[in-house]
């Protein structure tokens, strides 16, 4: 079990579940680059761990130039890492990883409304439906009209807990684009596109609270 975020980070190169979920997630990334407007591509990452799923696409990406993206996450070893790899791939200028709590709002002011606004790894780890509601509600300050959310939700005892999260989603007036399961079937991953409206202010100064522990997540 990883000690901690940045361990949990490891599983990525032996963890099927993972790594397919990061594929798919890439592929949906890639999917929002293709159908952005010509010009600026706003991107944010809530709880953005090392950054892994935005950078690898942006790796091998036509429109990597036209991305300006903030990833905000809490742990600073998996933020170094991910600084490196901008500074890798000569991004420094567009893409700011900040070392910061992603649940507040003024961690994202100046780089949203964002035209792809990804939450990964972050569902699983809400204490519970009322959570996830109040975080797809404060989506609006974060989310473009028409903005794509990517997202993953993984399965526990047999609960397709990603079925909740798509229910939830449609009722929240997003509009479902893709949905897959990984090859080992018990992990979901979204893209959704937001059909409201974008606000200005945030409804509230933490959009959720991020309950999960490193050492009981898979
Ligand atoms: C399950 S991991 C997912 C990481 C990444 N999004 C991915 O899919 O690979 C959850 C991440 O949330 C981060 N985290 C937890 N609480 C946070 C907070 N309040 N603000 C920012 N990041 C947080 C952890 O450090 C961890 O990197």
């Amino acid at each position: 079990m990883p000690k901690d975020w940045f361990e949990w980070h490891d599983l990525y190169k032996t963890d099927q579940r993972l790594q397919q979920r990061l594929e798919i997630v890439r592929e949906y990334i890639a999917h929002s680059l293709n159908f952005s407007s010509p010009g600026v591509i706003r991107v944010v990452s809530v709880c953005a761990g090392d950054g892994r799923d935005l950078l690898g696409t942006l790796a091998n990406h036509p429109r990597a130039q036209d991305v300006y993206a903030r990833l905000v996450e809490l742990n600073p070893q998996l933020v170094e890492r991910g600084q490196a790899t901008i500074e890798s791939l000569g991004l420094t200028k567009q893409i700011e990883f900040i070392n910061g709590d992603a649940t507040i709002a003024s961690n994202y002011l100046g780089a949203v409304p964002a035209d792809i606004v990804i939450v990964c790894g972050v569902f699983g780890n809400l204490a519970d439906e009322n959570e996830l509601n109040r975080l797809l509600r404060n989506l609006s300050f974060l989310s473009k009209p028409g903005a794509f959310v990517i997202w993953t939700r993984g399965h526990s005892h047999n609960i397709p807990h990603s079925e909740t999260v798509r229910q939830s989603l449609q009722k929240a007036g997003f509009a479902e684009v893709n949905f897959q399961l990984t090859a080992t079937g018990d992990m979901g991953v979204g893209i959704h596109r937001y059909l409201g409206e974008s606000v200005a202010e945030p409804k509230e100064e933490q959009f959720f609270v991020f309950s999960g522990i490193a050492n009981r997540a898979r």
